[in-house]
């Protein structure tokens, strides 16, 4: 192994320094009101701090509450949200995680009652939903001002970087995807300009780094390909400082589900675009997922249904890899009896 990454070893996104390379994919939990965080929130996430997660990267908050997927989305379009997002900061923060906040806005692939969906076309995601507005320019300026304030709140609520929702069909990913942006108009004929927006957006109003989710694949034959996502994003390199590779959700495609499915995109854009990239998908089995450290497929992986099962995956992972982790103090009988 001399050499190679470990899993459980340090690495760095510009200035952040993470302690190992276990990142915790960001999962809606549903359980919001009205945007607030409650207690299932807290114990969810300091679980995982408690669990040795070196980056967790809490579930998308909506910039509007017209942006939210689902009711049970946090939010960020209020100052009151700030307080209970803080709280959960500075607990995960003492447990030695760092910890980043998805921001996002649903786009055509929100299920609220009575809310008028946005999307840069008019077409719907299946006959369930609900029929988008196309976006006109006062939309565009709205929603972009709506990114920039909740990354304020995000800052002042402690996060130590912030992930943009570009990813899984929601709005800025139908921005991105040709099967979805059918505009003859400058976001149109530049794909990327809105995300392009909205990262300049942040980055005039904030300092955190800056992490992006993006769909790598589409899965579709006229869709994005990580050839075409990394032309997209070529041009934005001065504007975010980590990939963090998805993939799918566009529109309705089969994809094939393996350990790693997602693991040669996130390494072709990797090796294209030169950024700290993290992926994942499917991943459990911790020589697995060190081999794919050791052979620098990604930077760091992520997780996300193995954290549901078990929040003390890490333990387990490098107590079997053999690998150095901390053990909380009262937890110090784990390994001494
Ligand atoms: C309950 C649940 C909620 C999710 N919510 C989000 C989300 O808020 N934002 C996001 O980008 N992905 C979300 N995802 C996708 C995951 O982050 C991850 O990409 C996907 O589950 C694949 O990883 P896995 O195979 O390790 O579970 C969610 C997944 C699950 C299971």
């Amino acid at each position: 192994m001399s050499g190679k990454a470990l899993l459980f070893s340090p690495w760095q996104i510009n200035d952040l320094s993470l302690k190992n390379r276990v990142v915790m994919a960001p999962m809606d939990q549903y359980s919001a009101q009205d945007g607030y965080i409650n207690q299932w929130h807290t114990h969810h996430y300091i679980s995982r701090a408690i669990g040795q997660v070196g980056l967790i990267i809490v579930e998308v908050a909506a910039v509007c509450a017209n942006g939210r997927i689902d009711p049970g989305d946090l939010g960020l379009y209020e100052e009151g949200h700030v307080a209970g997002l803080a709280g959960i900061v500075e607990q995960c923060h003492s447990h030695g995680s760092k910890i980043a906040l998805q921001i996002g806005h649903a786009g055509r692939k929100g299920i609220l009652k009575d809310t008028q969906l946005l999307a840069p076309s008019a077409l719907r995601f299946n006959a369930q939903y609900a029929l988008p507005k196309e976006m006109d320019q006062e939309d565009i300026k709205q929603v972009i001002s709506a990114f920039k304030l909740a990354a304020v709140r995000a800052k002042h609520a402690g996060f130590d970087a912030l992930e943009i929702h570009a990813a899984h069909g929601y709005l800025i990913s139908s921005f991105l995807s040709p099967l979805t942006n059918q505009r003859s108009d400058a976001y149109g004929k530049d794909r990327a300009l809105f995300l392009q927006e909205v990262l300049e957006a942040i980055k005039e109003a904030v300092d955190l780094p800056l992490l992006l989710r993006i769909s790598a694949h589409d899965y579709h034959p006229e869709g994005n390909t990580p050839e075409k996502m990394a032309q997209l994003l070529e041009p934005l390199d001065a504007l975010y400082d980590a990939l963090d590779v998805s993939s799918g959700g566009v529109v309705e495609a089969p994809i094939k589900v393996y350990p790693g499915y997602q693991l040669s995109s996130a390494q072709y854009l990797k090796e294209t675009l030169g950024k700290p990239t993290i992926g994942g998908g499917a991943l459990e089995e911790p020589k697995m997922v060190q081999k794919i450290i050791a052979s620098q497929v990604v930077d760091a992986i992520y997780l996300a249904r193995a954290l549901l099962k078990n929040p003390f995956w890490c333990f387990n992972a490098a107590l079997s890899l053999g690998q150095e982790i901390e053990i909380p103090k009262p937890y110090a009988r784990m390994v001494h009896l």
